[in-house]
């Protein structure tokens, strides 16, 4: 079975360069065999948290919430993008995921962070990672950090320079990590009804 995987990714910039670094993930896991799919917070335009999701009466949940829900529930494992703002996480994407919680539970989250600078927003992907926890995920210790993401990956996405290199090198081992922990929570979950 194809490893569904959905890819967050949350930056409202006009500007915005990691939507390079999203889509190259999307292409790069396809390529896999995989069934990847973009959750780009912008495109989805959720706004500020008002009432999470399960807040809601049953089926009365806005359609775009319900829709993603749906989402959320049907993956096997989640690969966050993260920017770094002022060594945090970028809030479009924290505000799209607070909508959610026992949505998540059970299975793998992967974080690529990314930065103009060569930190590669390593404070970013430090702070998702407890993020993460919290939620019900089980975060795994590959990470992928591209730094420079101006210049790492071209318009149409494709690694460029010394840092698209070395993204390209890192990719298959990260890759090979979350599938390794997406089957077993698959097999878990299918073995043993989650405990709550
Ligand atoms: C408000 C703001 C704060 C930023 N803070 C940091 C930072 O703390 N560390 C860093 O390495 N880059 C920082 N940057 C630069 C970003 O890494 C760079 O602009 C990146 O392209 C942002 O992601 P985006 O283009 O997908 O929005 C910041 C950029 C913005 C707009």
């Amino acid at each position: 079975m194809a490893d569904r995987i959905l890819i967050f990714y949350g930056s409202y910039r006009s500007d915005r360069q990691g939507i390079r670094l999203a889509d190259y993930l999307v292409r790069a896991f396809s390529a896999r065999g995989a069934t990847p799919e973009l959750i780009d917070a912008r495109a989805v335009g959720l706004p500020m948290l008002d009432r999470m999701y399960k807040e809601y009466p049953k089926g009365e949940a806005p359609a775009t919430l319900e829709e993603l829900a749906g989402k959320i529930r049907a993956a096997d494992a989640f690969v966050f993008v993260t920017g770094e703002y002022n060594w945090g996480q970028q809030p479009g994407l924290k505000n799209l995921t607070d909508h959610f919680l026992e949505e998540w539970f059970w299975r793998p989250a992967a974080i690529a962070s990314y930065s103009a600078g060569r930190l590669a927003g390593a404070h970013a992907s430090v702070a998702w990672h407890g993020t993460l926890t919290e939620m019900g995920m089980v975060v795994i210790s590959s990470t992928l950090t591209v730094g420079g993401i101006g210049h790492a990956l071209d318009a149409t996405g494709a690694p460029s320079g010394d840092a698209g290199a070395a993204l390209a090198k890192t990719f298959p081992r990260f890759a090979d990590d979350l599938a390794w922990w997406t089957e077993a929570a698959r097999e878990q979950r299918a073995r043993v009804a989650p405990p709550y």
